[in-house]
Protein backbone atom coordinates (compact mmCIF):
# COMPACT_ATOMS: atom_id res chain seq x y z
CA UNK A 1 0.00 0.00 0.00
CA UNK A 2 1.13 3.47 -0.86
CA UNK A 3 1.75 5.59 2.28
CA UNK A 4 -0.27 8.47 3.07
CA UNK A 5 2.35 11.01 3.16
CA UNK A 6 4.48 9.97 -0.01
CA UNK A 7 3.53 13.46 -0.96
CA UNK A 8 3.59 16.93 0.95
CA UNK A 9 0.05 17.88 -0.14
CA UNK A 10 -1.02 15.19 2.73
CA UNK A 11 1.95 16.46 4.81
CA UNK A 12 0.40 20.16 4.52
CA UNK A 13 -3.26 19.21 5.80
CA UNK A 14 -1.82 17.48 8.71
CA UNK A 15 -2.72 19.60 11.64
CA UNK A 16 0.06 20.23 13.18
CA UNK A 17 1.66 22.64 16.47
CA UNK A 18 4.27 24.54 15.79
CA UNK A 19 5.96 25.01 19.74
CA UNK A 20 9.63 25.78 18.58
CA UNK A 21 9.35 29.14 16.65
CA UNK A 22 11.25 32.14 17.33
CA UNK A 23 9.85 35.29 15.85
CA UNK A 24 12.73 37.29 14.98
CA UNK A 25 14.32 33.90 13.20
CA UNK A 26 11.47 34.40 10.62
CA UNK A 27 12.92 37.57 9.54
CA UNK A 28 12.89 37.16 5.57
CA UNK A 29 15.68 39.36 3.79
CA UNK A 30 12.77 40.81 1.74
CA UNK A 31 11.30 42.20 5.38
CA UNK A 32 14.54 43.12 6.68
CA UNK A 33 15.34 45.01 3.62
CA UNK A 34 11.63 46.45 3.49
CA UNK A 35 12.27 47.56 7.08
CA UNK A 36 15.77 49.01 6.82
CA UNK A 37 14.48 51.19 3.84
CA UNK A 38 11.25 52.37 5.95
CA UNK A 39 12.99 52.92 9.32
CA UNK A 40 16.38 54.57 7.54
CA UNK A 41 18.37 52.11 8.44
CA UNK A 42 21.95 50.92 6.96
CA UNK A 43 22.37 47.42 6.49
CA UNK A 44 26.05 46.13 5.69
CA UNK A 45 24.31 44.30 3.09
CA UNK A 46 24.21 45.38 -0.67
CA UNK A 47 21.37 43.06 -1.57
CA UNK A 48 19.29 40.33 -0.53
CA UNK A 49 21.25 37.81 -2.14
CA UNK A 50 24.05 38.95 -0.45
CA UNK A 51 22.10 39.21 3.31
CA UNK A 52 20.98 35.58 2.29
CA UNK A 53 24.44 34.39 0.91
CA UNK A 54 25.77 35.24 4.98
CA UNK A 55 23.62 32.80 6.17
CA UNK A 56 26.41 30.02 6.32
CA UNK A 57 27.14 28.90 10.24
CA UNK A 58 29.90 27.21 11.77
CA UNK A 59 27.65 26.63 14.82
CA UNK A 60 24.89 28.47 17.36
CA UNK A 61 27.15 32.05 18.28
CA UNK A 62 27.92 32.64 14.46
CA UNK A 63 24.25 31.81 13.74
CA UNK A 64 23.26 33.99 16.47
CA UNK A 65 25.57 37.23 15.63
CA UNK A 66 23.68 37.03 12.65
CA UNK A 67 20.66 37.00 13.80
CA UNK A 68 20.85 39.62 16.26
CA UNK A 69 22.26 41.93 14.08
CA UNK A 70 19.20 41.47 11.37
CA UNK A 71 16.68 42.29 14.27
CA UNK A 72 18.31 45.77 14.67
CA UNK A 73 15.70 47.40 11.89
CA UNK A 74 12.79 46.67 14.36
CA UNK A 75 11.28 49.46 15.92
CA UNK A 76 7.73 50.29 15.98
CA UNK A 77 5.00 48.00 16.97
CA UNK A 78 4.00 48.03 13.11
CA UNK A 79 7.32 46.38 12.58
CA UNK A 80 6.57 43.75 15.40
CA UNK A 81 2.91 42.88 14.09
CA UNK A 82 3.91 42.75 10.21
CA UNK A 83 7.35 40.46 11.04
CA UNK A 84 4.29 37.88 12.75
CA UNK A 85 2.06 38.47 10.10
CA UNK A 86 4.37 36.97 8.10
CA UNK A 87 5.01 34.47 9.94
CA UNK A 88 1.43 33.35 10.47
CA UNK A 89 0.52 33.32 6.69
CA UNK A 90 3.68 30.89 6.40
CA UNK A 91 2.71 28.89 9.03
CA UNK A 92 -1.25 28.69 7.99
CA UNK A 93 -0.71 27.55 4.42
CA UNK A 94 2.07 24.82 6.90
CA UNK A 95 -0.97 23.12 8.37
CA UNK A 96 -0.15 24.97 11.60
CA UNK A 97 -3.24 25.07 13.81
CA UNK A 98 -1.69 26.49 16.79
CA UNK A 99 1.85 28.51 17.24
CA UNK A 100 3.13 29.32 20.51
CA UNK A 101 6.21 32.16 19.98
CA UNK A 102 9.24 32.65 21.32
CA UNK A 103 10.39 36.23 21.35
CA UNK A 104 13.71 38.25 22.92
CA UNK A 105 12.81 41.52 24.53
CA UNK A 106 16.14 42.10 25.86
CA UNK A 107 17.54 41.87 22.48
CA UNK A 108 15.12 44.94 21.96
CA UNK A 109 14.82 46.60 25.06
CA UNK A 110 19.11 46.52 25.02
CA UNK A 111 18.48 48.86 21.82
CA UNK A 112 16.43 50.96 23.59
CA UNK A 113 12.82 49.71 21.95
CA UNK A 114 10.53 49.74 24.87
CA UNK A 115 9.08 46.46 25.69
CA UNK A 116 5.65 47.29 25.54
CA UNK A 117 6.42 48.29 21.85
CA UNK A 118 7.91 44.57 21.32
CA UNK A 119 4.62 42.63 23.26
CA UNK A 120 2.02 45.17 21.78
CA UNK A 121 2.78 44.70 18.22
CA UNK A 122 3.56 40.65 18.53
CA UNK A 123 -0.11 40.48 20.77
CA UNK A 124 -2.08 42.12 17.93
CA UNK A 125 -0.56 39.51 14.97
CA UNK A 126 -1.37 36.98 17.92
CA UNK A 127 -5.06 37.74 17.67
CA UNK A 128 -5.39 39.07 14.34
CA UNK A 129 -3.87 35.23 13.07
CA UNK A 130 -7.03 33.95 15.14
CA UNK A 131 -9.49 36.02 13.25
CA UNK A 132 -7.82 35.72 9.89
CA UNK A 133 -6.72 31.88 9.56
CA UNK A 134 -8.38 29.88 12.60
CA UNK A 135 -4.96 29.60 13.72
CA UNK A 136 -4.69 30.14 17.43
CA UNK A 137 -0.99 31.42 19.33
CA UNK A 138 0.43 32.32 22.69
CA UNK A 139 3.72 34.09 23.31
CA UNK A 140 6.78 33.24 25.25
CA UNK A 141 8.73 35.35 26.20
CA UNK A 142 12.47 34.03 26.69
CA UNK A 143 15.40 35.23 28.68
CA UNK A 144 18.85 35.48 27.24
CA UNK A 145 20.96 33.38 29.32
CA UNK A 146 24.05 34.76 28.08
CA UNK A 147 23.03 37.97 29.88
CA UNK A 148 23.10 38.07 34.06
CA UNK A 149 19.65 37.30 35.86
CA UNK A 150 19.89 40.39 37.06
CA UNK A 151 18.82 41.73 33.62
CA UNK A 152 16.34 38.59 33.38
CA UNK A 153 14.46 39.51 36.61
CA UNK A 154 14.37 43.13 35.58
CA UNK A 155 12.69 42.04 32.10
CA UNK A 156 10.25 39.72 34.03
CA UNK A 157 9.36 42.38 36.25
CA UNK A 158 8.43 44.96 33.61
CA UNK A 159 7.23 41.89 31.61
CA UNK A 160 4.39 41.53 34.38
CA UNK A 161 2.62 44.72 33.50
CA UNK A 162 1.59 42.79 31.15
CA UNK A 163 1.12 39.15 31.95
CA UNK A 164 -2.22 38.34 30.12
CA UNK A 165 -0.62 38.82 26.56
CA UNK A 166 1.92 35.67 27.25
CA UNK A 167 1.67 32.59 29.02
CA UNK A 168 5.40 31.22 29.76
CA UNK A 169 9.01 32.06 30.24
CA UNK A 170 11.71 30.22 28.37
CA UNK A 171 15.54 30.42 27.97
CA UNK A 172 17.61 30.86 25.11
CA UNK A 173 21.02 32.25 22.90
CA UNK A 174 24.32 30.52 24.11
CA UNK A 175 24.07 27.70 25.96
CA UNK A 176 27.49 26.53 26.75
CA UNK A 177 28.54 27.95 29.78
CA UNK A 178 25.46 29.76 30.47
CA UNK A 179 23.70 26.89 32.02
CA UNK A 180 19.91 27.03 33.92
CA UNK A 181 20.68 27.12 37.00
CA UNK A 182 21.63 30.68 36.67
CA UNK A 183 18.22 31.07 36.85
CA UNK A 184 16.97 29.68 39.27
CA UNK A 185 15.07 32.51 40.92
CA UNK A 186 14.22 34.56 38.14
CA UNK A 187 12.13 31.15 37.01
CA UNK A 188 10.89 30.48 40.24
CA UNK A 189 9.18 34.33 40.21
CA UNK A 190 7.89 33.52 37.02
CA UNK A 191 5.94 30.53 38.46
CA UNK A 192 4.66 32.12 41.31
CA UNK A 193 3.62 34.43 38.81
CA UNK A 194 1.22 31.44 37.51
CA UNK A 195 3.30 30.96 33.93
CA UNK A 196 4.78 27.91 32.37
CA UNK A 197 8.28 27.35 32.00
CA UNK A 198 10.51 25.88 29.33
CA UNK A 199 14.07 25.86 28.38
CA UNK A 200 16.78 25.78 25.44
CA UNK A 201 18.51 22.55 26.86
CA UNK A 202 20.68 19.91 25.08
CA UNK A 203 21.50 21.42 22.06
CA UNK A 204 25.57 22.05 22.23
CA UNK A 205 24.91 22.14 26.11
CA UNK A 206 25.54 18.80 27.89
CA UNK A 207 23.00 16.50 29.69
CA UNK A 208 23.35 18.04 32.94
CA UNK A 209 21.61 21.49 31.83
CA UNK A 210 18.79 18.86 30.53
CA UNK A 211 18.52 17.69 34.25
CA UNK A 212 19.33 21.44 35.88
CA UNK A 213 16.57 22.86 33.22
CA UNK A 214 13.86 19.91 34.85
CA UNK A 215 14.96 20.06 38.86
CA UNK A 216 15.48 23.76 39.07
CA UNK A 217 13.53 25.47 36.33
CA UNK A 218 11.10 23.00 36.81
CA UNK A 219 9.71 23.41 32.54
CA UNK A 220 7.22 21.92 31.28
CA UNK A 221 9.47 21.04 27.65
CA UNK A 222 12.46 20.56 27.10
CA UNK A 223 13.63 23.36 23.45
CA UNK A 224 16.02 20.92 21.38
CA UNK A 225 17.44 18.41 23.97
CA UNK A 226 18.92 16.17 20.83
CA UNK A 227 21.49 15.29 23.15
CA UNK A 228 19.81 14.01 26.38
CA UNK A 229 19.98 10.42 24.28
CA UNK A 230 23.54 10.78 25.92
CA UNK A 231 22.57 9.80 28.96
CA UNK A 232 20.80 6.67 29.27
CA UNK A 233 19.42 8.00 32.89
CA UNK A 234 18.12 11.06 31.59
CA UNK A 235 16.32 9.33 28.54
CA UNK A 236 14.61 6.90 30.89
CA UNK A 237 13.51 9.96 32.93
CA UNK A 238 11.85 11.91 30.21
CA UNK A 239 9.77 8.98 29.09
CA UNK A 240 8.46 8.22 31.91
CA UNK A 241 7.44 11.67 32.46
CA UNK A 242 6.23 12.28 29.02
CA UNK A 243 8.73 15.42 28.97
CA UNK A 244 8.01 17.04 25.58
CA UNK A 245 11.60 17.83 23.10
CA UNK A 246 10.91 20.77 20.88
CA UNK A 247 13.65 18.95 18.17
CA UNK A 248 14.36 21.45 15.22
CA UNK A 249 15.97 19.52 12.66
CA UNK A 250 17.11 21.71 10.21
CA UNK A 251 17.85 23.90 12.71
CA UNK A 252 20.24 21.35 14.16
CA UNK A 253 21.77 20.67 10.85
CA UNK A 254 22.73 24.42 9.68
CA UNK A 255 24.88 24.96 13.37
CA UNK A 256 25.90 21.73 12.71
CA UNK A 257 24.82 19.73 15.51
CA UNK A 258 24.82 16.76 13.21
CA UNK A 259 26.31 16.44 10.07
CA UNK A 260 23.56 15.61 7.93
CA UNK A 261 19.83 15.12 8.66
CA UNK A 262 20.51 11.38 8.04
CA UNK A 263 22.46 10.97 11.18
CA UNK A 264 19.59 13.14 13.02
CA UNK A 265 18.17 10.91 15.95
CA UNK A 266 15.00 11.98 15.57
CA UNK A 267 13.57 8.74 14.54
CA UNK A 268 15.73 7.38 17.17
CA UNK A 269 14.08 9.28 19.92
CA UNK A 270 10.23 8.46 18.67
CA UNK A 271 11.73 4.86 18.54
CA UNK A 272 12.25 5.12 21.90
CA UNK A 273 8.65 6.12 23.03
CA UNK A 274 9.87 9.66 23.03
CA UNK A 275 7.42 12.57 22.98
CA UNK A 276 9.71 14.16 20.25
CA UNK A 277 7.97 16.84 17.74
CA UNK A 278 8.97 18.57 14.44
CA UNK A 279 9.35 22.80 14.98
CA UNK A 280 11.43 25.03 12.52
CA UNK A 281 13.19 27.12 15.25
CA UNK A 282 14.50 30.17 12.82
CA UNK A 283 13.05 29.19 9.91
CA UNK A 284 14.20 32.48 7.49
CA UNK A 285 17.70 31.17 8.48
CA UNK A 286 18.32 27.75 8.22
CA UNK A 287 16.18 26.75 5.20
CA UNK A 288 12.92 25.85 5.83
CA UNK A 289 8.88 26.21 7.69
CA UNK A 290 7.90 23.80 9.38
CA UNK A 291 6.05 21.35 6.58
CA UNK A 292 9.88 21.59 5.42
CA UNK A 293 11.25 20.34 8.29
CA UNK A 294 8.70 17.25 8.29
CA UNK A 295 8.87 16.68 4.66
CA UNK A 296 12.60 16.87 4.69
CA UNK A 297 12.78 14.67 7.79
CA UNK A 298 10.17 11.99 6.21
CA UNK A 299 13.07 11.66 3.57
CA UNK A 300 16.37 11.45 4.89
CA UNK A 301 15.23 9.51 8.10
CA UNK A 302 11.91 7.33 6.12
CA UNK A 303 9.60 7.86 8.54
CA UNK A 304 6.41 5.95 8.36
CA UNK A 305 2.81 7.55 8.26
CA UNK A 306 2.32 6.36 12.04
CA UNK A 307 6.09 8.63 12.57
CA UNK A 308 4.35 11.61 10.91
CA UNK A 309 0.64 10.83 12.60
CA UNK A 310 2.80 10.65 16.11
CA UNK A 311 4.55 13.83 15.89
CA UNK A 312 1.98 15.89 14.79
CA UNK A 313 0.24 14.50 17.93
CA UNK A 314 2.85 14.75 20.00
CA UNK A 315 2.50 18.47 19.37
CA UNK A 316 -0.81 18.68 19.94
CA UNK A 317 -0.53 17.22 22.90
CA UNK A 318 2.86 19.27 23.99
CA UNK A 319 1.53 22.61 23.57
CA UNK A 320 -0.31 24.39 26.47
CA UNK A 321 -3.70 24.39 25.12
CA UNK A 322 -6.56 23.85 26.60
CA UNK A 323 -7.38 20.15 27.02
CA UNK A 324 -10.09 20.47 25.30
CA UNK A 325 -8.65 22.27 22.16
CA UNK A 326 -5.88 19.60 21.86
CA UNK A 327 -8.94 16.96 22.02
CA UNK A 328 -10.18 19.06 19.29
CA UNK A 329 -7.26 18.93 16.86
CA UNK A 330 -6.23 15.38 17.92
CA UNK A 331 -9.81 14.02 16.62
CA UNK A 332 -9.23 16.24 13.64
CA UNK A 333 -5.50 13.94 12.81
CA UNK A 334 -7.60 10.97 13.73
CA UNK A 335 -10.32 11.32 11.31
CA UNK A 336 -8.69 12.42 8.33
CA UNK A 337 -5.88 10.26 8.79
CA UNK A 338 -7.24 6.80 10.26
CA UNK A 339 -4.64 4.30 9.43
CA UNK A 340 -6.90 1.54 10.41
CA UNK A 341 -9.09 1.87 7.16
N1 LIG B 1 19.28 28.32 20.22
C1 LIG B 1 19.49 29.22 21.16
N2 LIG B 1 19.08 30.47 21.05
C2 LIG B 1 18.40 30.84 19.97
C3 LIG B 1 18.15 29.95 18.97
C4 LIG B 1 18.62 28.61 19.11
O1 LIG B 1 18.44 27.72 18.24
N3 LIG B 1 17.47 30.63 18.03
C5 LIG B 1 17.30 31.88 18.47
N4 LIG B 1 17.87 32.02 19.66
ZN1 LIG C 1 15.47 27.84 19.54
Amino acid sequence: MQAIFSDIEKLRKLPKAELHLHIEGTFEPELIFELAAKNRVDLNYKSVEELRQAYQFSDLQSFLNIYYAGMSVLKDEYDFEKLAESYFERAAADGVVHAELFFDPQAHTGRGIKFDTVINGLHRACKNSATKYGLTSALILCFLRDLDSESAMATLEEALKHKEKFIAVGLDSAEVGNPPSKFEKVFARARTEGLLTVAHAGEEGPPPYVWEALDLLKVSRIDHGVRSLEDEKLTKRLKAEEIPLTVCPLSNVKLKVFKDLKEHNLKKMLDLGLKATINSDDPAYFGGYVLENYNQCRLALSLSDEDLIQLAKNSITASFLPENEKRKHLQAIENQFNLTT
